[in-house]
Formats: structure tokens, sequence, C-alpha cells
């Protein structure tokens, strides 16, 4: 059974591409088959694994015309990718006349998600027709929380819109869990809001917890994945964890669960 993960928080900058890339590369050293998809015109996951600008069709070509989504291979054996680029930005207006226009991308995925042990779509920074496509294409949603003093902010207008689309458009959207981002080690404020996001979330939040670490910053404009870039890295540690716990609360792994590292 493949699962489609949105990776979701209409706040800007909690790391949400940063987790989709490193993440679906982490299962995909984990023998898993991995596809991600780019939903943010600023295509950020697209650059991330490689593909400055790509020239080819993106997902853009897919949602609003009829082709079939174009698939490319990334520096990662087992990890496919659905890139975008800026022109991705007039699907939210182009999107709006059309029929069944929050589904688009679910009928996109619906015929070749089997291929895929699992699916994860990378968000752009709002609630728009973008985000909603990929929650109504979406299982469950993973949200990243930057450990910050306003990292509860905005919070809950994504429960709200979470509740709402169950409601009306996906009665099986779930949520993945809540991963703690650009964690201070050293910083009282980190912990703080650590806690009370755990005392908000309970056991939906992971316990692996994402440090701040430059290698993951450095990574993207090398075009990989921080377990390419800098395989001994705290980055690289803590998203193969992250992998590891999100692929054992989803039980039935078929592998023995370890990540080759390079
Ligand atoms: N754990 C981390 N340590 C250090 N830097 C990080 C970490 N996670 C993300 N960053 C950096 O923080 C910035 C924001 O991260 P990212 O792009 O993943 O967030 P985002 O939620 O996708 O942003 P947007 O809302 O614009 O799409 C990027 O420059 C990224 O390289
Ligand atoms: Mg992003």
């Amino acid at each position: 059974m493949s699962k489609i993960i949105a990776v979701s928080n209409q706040k800007g900058g909690v790391g949400k591409t940063t987790t989709t890339i490193n993440l679906a590369a982490s299962m995909a050293m984990a023998d898993q088959r991995v596809l991600v998809v780019d939903m943010d015109p600023q295509g950020n996951l697209t650059s991330g694994l490689g593909q400055k600008s790509p020239t080819g069709a993106t997902v853009y070509e897919s949602l609003v015309g009829d082709a079939p989504l174009p698939i490319l291979s990334t520096p990662v054996d087992g990890l496919s990718l659905v890139p975008a680029g800026r022109h991705l930005a007039g699907a939210e207006v182009e999107l709006v006349p059309m029929e069944r226009r929050e589904r688009r991308l679910e009928a996109l995925l619906s015929p070749i998600r089997a291929r895929y042990d699992f699916i994860l779509i990378d968000t752009p920074p709002s609630l728009g027709l973008l985000t909603l496509n990929a929650l109504v294409a979406a299982d469950t949603v993973l949200i990243p929380l930057h450990c910050e003093y306003f990292a509860l902010e905005g919070l809950a207008d994504l429960m709200a819109t979470l509740a709402r689309l169950r409601q009306a458009l996906n009665p099986r959207l779930d949520v993945e869990g809540v991963v703690l981002t650009m964690f201070g080690e050293r910083t009282n404020l980190s912990a703080q809001v650590a806690r009370e996001i755990r005392q908000f979330f309970e056991s939906k939040v992971f316990t692996t917890v994402i440090p701040r670490n430059v290698r993951l910053a450095e990574a993207p404009s090398h075009g990989l994945p921080v377990l390419l870039y800098d395989p001994r890295s705290k980055g690289a540690d803590a998203y193969v964890a992250l992998a590891l716990e999100l692929l054992n609360r989803n039980g039935g792994v078929r592998t023995t669960q370890a990540v080759s590292r390079p």
C-alpha cells in the first residue's frame, strides 16, 4: 500500500522543503520507492534535487492541462521527482474556473501511486488551491514546526483547514505527525517551545528533533540531499532517524530498515 504525505504549514521558512528532500532521500536509502512532488512555485524542492531550472514539462502543465505528470530521476536511487517552476504560480488563478479544481493532483497521482511506497508533496507557504490540491490528494499531513517563539501561531488556521477538508473533500486525511525543526540545542527558547508543542500535539510529535545544522542549509545549493552532501553531519543523522521513526510508525516495512549510507 502506498501512502501519500503532504508536508504542509502555511507559515513560511519552517523547514517544509528541507524536510521533504531529506526525509524522502533517507526513506529511499532505506529501500523504499519514493516520489516527491513540488507544488511550490518557488521550486526549492526541484532545485534542491539538482534541477536548477527545469527545461521540460513540470507539474504545472499537468495541473492545468492534460499532460501526465513528468517524473525525473534524482541523485538518489529510488527517489523520483515531479518538478515545478515559477509559472506554477499562475495555476492558483487558472485552476479557479476548472472542474474538480481541488482534485486535479489527486487524479494525476491515482494512476501512478501504486508504483511507490511513499509519495511526499512539498507545499507553498499559503492555504491556496495548490496546497488544497496537495491536502486532497494526501492520506496524511506532516507538519514541520520551527522551534521559535511564534511556532504555534497560525496553527489554528491550519487545524481549521484540515477539519473543513475532512468534512468536505477528504474524510481520510489524518495527521502523520509534527516534526520539530531548526532546534537550537543551546537555547532555552527552543526547549521551551518544544515542550509547548509536545503538550499541544502529544504523541503526534515525532521523538526525533531536527537540529539547526549548517550542512542542511548548504546542501540544496549543491543540488543534493544532506545524506549525499555530508553523510556524517548531524543533519543527516537527524533525517535518517526521522525516516526510521516514520517507517516504524507505519509498520510492516519490508526491509531491515537500515538506511544505506554512502
Ligand atoms: N535544520 C536546519 N538547520 C539549518 N538551516 C535550515 C534547517 N532547516 C531549514 N534550514 C534553512 O532554513 C531556510 C528555510 O527552510 P525551508 O526552505 O526548508 O523552509 P520552507 O518551509 O520550505 O520555506 P517556504 O515556506 O519558503 O517554502 C532554508 O534556507 C533552509 O536551508
Ligand atoms: Mg519550501
